[in-house]
């Protein structure tokens, strides 16, 4: 009998592909999301992919009444968490907003599982929980940095309430992947990222840009400790971090977790500079791209990139996409958002 998923957050740039990924892969899959962060276009693009209606639920995970009559409508094997708000500069101007969204939905979450008698909780973290790490590449063992933001706080939170549930419930099984940074669209380029007004991301900004949208790109900081001067991340292409989710959920219904909770970071494992990206997206693509260097953005970290090896073994998945197809599926996409 095949497995449902609940995908929190599912109409949303990660959620859709991770859904994408696991109706593929022959999970059944309940998609649930407010929509107050994005539109019907993702959501109507997994369908078009799967060519299919797929199940959608339109709630507030802040709403314990509805996520507890979900769980009791479904029978819920998993939930994948992504349900939160995700702008860490606006978290900073409003701390309160955040911290209620993004803990109370989870908490909201966790009890419903609980109250059903235990359920497979995948909780999406981010490379934010190690700061400015003080070894490259970093490992799930590297410690946790105090938070810089309250967006980075709830993360961290968020990761110790799912380690203290499935400590004190039995049933609870739970896993947190640290995302480094996702980029890119679904090769079909019928999903991929709708940042609203201007968007604070790299690679939005960069299509944005390249289509005429916006004038500059400005590329903050040229005296970073680096090798060009630049920021290092590690950028993941979207359909290999929407695979990783299917591995972790797997790993989760088949009873393989040599834990009841575990990390793994999700990433390639390969760092690359702002202006190394700059240069590839402009190479791959064939596009000039119009842009200038600026002062250093507040609360950038330096360098930060993955060692995925624990993913790699205990996962059996591994980041499979160059940096280039990557960014040849993020061009596709802003393009056929502009009609070209
Ligand atoms: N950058 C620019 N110009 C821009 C946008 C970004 O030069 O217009 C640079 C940044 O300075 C940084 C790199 O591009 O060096 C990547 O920036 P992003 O905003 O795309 O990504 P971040 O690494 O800042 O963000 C990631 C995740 C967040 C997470 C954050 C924690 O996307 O979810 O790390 O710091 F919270």
């Amino acid at each position: 009998m095949s497995k449902t998923v609940l995908v929190s957050g599912g109409a949303g740039f990660i959620g859709s592909h991770v859904t994408v990924e696991l109706a593929q892969a022959g999970y059944d899959v309940v998609i649930a999301d407010d929509f107050s962060n994005c539109d019907e276009t993702n959501y109507k693009g997994v369908c078009a992919i799967l060519g299919r209606e797929m199940p959608l639920v339109t709630m507030d995970f802040c709403d314990a009444v509805a996520v507890e009559r979900l769980f009791g409508q479904w029978h819920i094997d998993a939930v994948i968490h992504f349900a939160a708000f995700k702008a860490v500069g606006e978290s900073v101007q409003e701390p309160l907003k955040y911290y209620r969204n993004n803990l109370l939905s989870f908490l909201n979450v966790l009890e419903a599982a609980k109250r059903q008698g235990g359920c497979n909780v995948l909780f999406s973290s981010s490379a934010t929980v190690y700061g400015e790490p003080e070894e490259l590449p970093v490992t799930e063992r590297s410690p946790r940095q105090p938070a810089t933001s309250p967006y980075g706080n709830t993360k961290q939170m968020c990761e110790d309430f799912l380690r203290d549930a499935v400590g004190a419930y039995p049933g609870i099984r739970g896993v947190a992947l640290r995302y480094f940074n996702p980029i890119g669209a679904h090769p079909s380029a019928l999903i991929g990222e709708l940042p609203r007004g201007v968007p604070n991301n790299l690679v939005p900004f960069i299509t944005q840009t390249a289509i005429g949208k916006r004038e500059c790109l400005s590329v903050f900081g040229n005296d970073y400790p680096t090798p060009d001067g630049t920021c290092q991340r590690d950028y993941i292409d979207i359909v290999d971090l929407a695979r990783a989710h299917v591995c972790a959920v797997a790993r989760m219904l088949d009873g393989r977790m040599k834990a009841g909770y575990e990390v793994f970071n999700v990433g390639t494992g390969r760092p690359v500079s702002v202006l190394e990206l700059v240069t590839a997206f402009e190479k791959v693509n064939g596009v000039k791209l119009n842009w200038k260097y600026a002062p250093r953005r507040a609360g950038d970290v330096t360098a930060i990139w993955a060692d995925p090896s624990l993913a790699n073994k205990e996962l059996g998945w591994r980041a499979e996409r160059s940096v280039e197809e990557t960014l040849a599926a993020a061009w596709a996409w802003e393009k056929r958002l502009a009609g070209k």
